[in-house]
């Protein structure tokens, strides 16, 4: 049996330099501005933060002391007893600073023509308006209002009126089922609902309102449903508890002047539900300054954000990465923010790429999933476009494989624009480990290194440092700004998950590696290892190696029970559009495995798939493969979050055919 948690199976050795473009702004111009910011924050976390919630966020009155914490307990504060407000912070300020006719948000619906743009001022109006409904329906500082909406501006406008009042925002994504829904509802007792008639997908109208009067049904703390009218549907409207959005919003009396709630740096500003690996989802709770102030730091430093730029941030505000990064942190930097309502598949694999030609997006952030997904279709898509506008790209979600990295690299970024690979999780807030895209030396497949004022660290499963190379448990030993303050109701899993194991510091449940230049290698969540006669692998390192083979588009790997090994590899592989299955093939994608990383991580059993079972979010529910693999049919656990739950059953089947039980 090893000693490592975790086993290092990459051998991925290029880099490539920082390049300079004349339109950023480099904010962290080369590494020894980031030796030296890191010290700093390293010797003076404090004085390091202070600054930075200064320069960036606006406070009614300052804080009393910058930090009191225990990670033992566990209990953080940033900025106690400071005043500010979310929405005074990503709005009214823009107001007076020049910014008050600047595109806040674009609006690109799925139709094509649906374009709405959203100035300062005007969404200024909105929010305070939706702000005046919530309240003449009851809604006060500290209620939880549940918003379960498609990719429409009504989306950012609720969460920034929720923030104005002090009210609780919790998201839930709206491909979530109705139980899902209820589910979250319940937990966090939400007294107003926001949803939508229906929700425009990949040229269908899928009803969304069902779900939420389904939902509704089973959840008495909810007094009433505020429903937009997106794609003219008719809905049945319960009397007394509905109304539509565009009639309350201009109902007697709903003005559009509101003034924002002084809020305590500590008051929540938001519950975002998580799935753990057991149990039902975790609702984490971010707070407002010091969620805030790290939003708005992340959102300048790594993705080098200036006056001049169109970002755009692909992912679903119904994601932690959509509050930070579509939301919060551009809208408090006074940027433009591109918000997207479609999916890159439709109406053809290169409407993201048209949809940079057409509003010059200068910076660019979306999911090793999408990237993969783009690539299976082949280069001549992203040729179709003029998308010479893109400075930066990023990635985030999961580990993006060397094969998609450089896929990436090549043709969307012209082999010269940075990538920044952003390690994250919902309970951080914001980005903790990323390079900074002027400065740092890139590495396809690492997310390089901490930014300033994050102490990661990787250990053993005892405690102890892990050495170079040596894979084992990724933690964070210093609280920083944007880190989760509790699981909603709950203190007692707050506790158990992320600080009793290691106790005094964070525990995120990935798995990493640093390299002799101190580079960050994430290797996957620790429950996807895979354990080969006592040789613990990461699943993605696997996936990778496979990944880079000629015909392959994406491929999963779980273990599978094996009788002499403990567990042998089982890979579940898609072909590139245009390639066929064979025996041939299976036979050569072992050989390219074992010559990619050893044999050790030769795959047992390979399955050729024409899809995998994402969540809605992209990431692979590994669970049921493992299950499929084991040859184990049912009792697959909560599956609501499938994207096309089909997907299974053809998995079965494919099972079935290949090993005949
Ligand atoms: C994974 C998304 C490798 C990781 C912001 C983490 C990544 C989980 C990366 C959190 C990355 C996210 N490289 N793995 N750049 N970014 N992950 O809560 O396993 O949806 O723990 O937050 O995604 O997912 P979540």
């Amino acid at each position: 049996m090893s000693e490592l948690d975790i086993e290092s199976l990459s051998k991925e050795k290029r880099t490539f330099a920082p390049i300079s473009d004349p339109r950023a702004k480099a904010y962290v111009p080369d590494m020894e501005a980031y030796e030296a910011l890191y010290k700093r924050a390293d010797e003076d976390p404090e004085g390091f933060w202070a600054e930075r919630a200064k320069e960036l966020v606006t406070w009614f009155s300052p804080w009393e002391k910058t930090l009191e914490y225990d990670m033992h307990k566990p209990e953080i504060k940033w900025f106690a007893g400071g005043k500010l407000n979310v929405s005074y912070n990503c709005l009214d300020r823009h107001l007076e600073n020049g910014r008050r006719n600047k595109a806040a948000i674009i609006w690109q619906g799925e139709p094509e023509e649906d374009v709405k743009v959203y100035t300062y001022q005007m969404l200024h109006t909105e929010v305070c308006r939706f702000a005046n409904v919530l309240k003449a329906k009851g809604v006060k500082k500290g209620d939880r209002v549940a918003l379960y909406l498609p990719m429409i501006p009504e989306l950012a406008i609720a969460m920034l009126a929720c923030a104005r009042i002090g009210a609780i925002h919790s998201i839930v994504f709206a491909g979530f089922s109705a139980v899902s829904l209820q589910n979250r509802i319940q937990d966090s007792a939400a007294k107003v609902v926001v949803t939508a008639d229906a929700v425009l997908r990949a040229g269908r109208t899928i009803p969304l309102k069902p779900n939420a009067d389904e939902a509704m049904k089973k959840c008495p703390s909810v007094d009433h449903c505020i429903v937009v009218n997106r794609a003219g549907l008719e809905v049945p409207m319960q009397e007394g508890r509905d109304c539509w959005w565009h009639e309350c919003t201009h109902a007697d009396g709903i003005t559009d002047v509101c003034e924002p709630e002084p809020m305590d740096a500590e008051d929540i500003l938001f519950i975002l539900y998580t799935s753990g690996s057991t149990g039902k989802p975790k609702g984490v709770v971010h707070t407002t300054g010091g969620y805030l102030t790290y939003a708005a730091h992340t959102t300048q430093w790594v993705f080098d954000v200036t006056d001049n730029d169109v970002y755009w941030c692909t992912a679903d505000v119904g994601w932690i990465t959509g509050h930070s990064y579509i939301v919060y942190g551009p809208l408090c930097l006074g940027a433009t923010s591109l918000m997207f309502e479609g999916v890159p598949s439709w109406p053809g694999p290169d409407r993201f790429w048209q949809v940079v030609e057409k509003f010059k997006v200068n910076i660019f952030y979306t999911a090793p999933t999408v990237v993969r997904a783009l690539m299976r279709e082949g280069v001549d898509w992203t040729r179709k476009h003029d998308i010479s506008s893109l400075r930066l790209l990023g990635s985030v979600g999961e580990p993006i494989n060397p094969e998609a990295w450089m896929w990436y690299h090549t043709y969307i970024g012209a082999g010269t624009k940075p990538i920044v690979d952003t390690w994250w999780q919902t309970e951080t807030g914001g980005i903790l480990i990323s390079a900074l895209p002027y400065a740092t030396t890139l590495k396809p497949g690492s997310a390089t290194k901490p930014l300033p004022g994050v102490d990661a660290a990787i250990v053993r499963a005892d405690g102890s440092l892990a050495g170079p190379n040596e894979g084992g448990h990724l933690l964070i030993r210093k609280p920083w700004p944007g880190m989760l303050r509790g699981v909603y109701g709950n203190p007692e899993r707050y506790k158990s998950t992320y600080f009793q194991r290691f106790p005094g510091m964070y525990e995120s449940g990935d798995g990493a590696r640093v390299d002799d230049d101190g580079y960050f290698w994430i290797m996957g969540r620790l429950d996807d290892v895979i354990n080969v006669s006592g040789h613990r692998m990461g699943t993605a390192e696997v996936e990778s190696a496979l990944v880079s083979h000629e015909a392959v588009a994406e491929a999963a790997v779980v273990g599978m029970p094996h009788a002499i090994k403990g567990e042998s590899i089982y890979a579940y592989v898609t072909l590139k559009t245009g390639i066929d299955e064979s025996e041939d093939l299976r036979k050569a994608l072992r050989a390219w495995v074992r010559t990619e990383i050893g044999p050790i991580a030769t795959p047992e059993v390979i399955q050729f798939t024409e899809g995998l079972p994402k969540t809605r979010s992209g990431k692979i529910m590994r669970r049921v493969l493992r299950k499929i693999a084991a040859g184990v049919y049912d009792d697959f656990g909560d599956t609501s979050t499938l994207a096309d739950p089909g997907v299974v059953q053809d998995l079965i089947e494919g099972k079935k055919d290949l090993t005949g039980n």
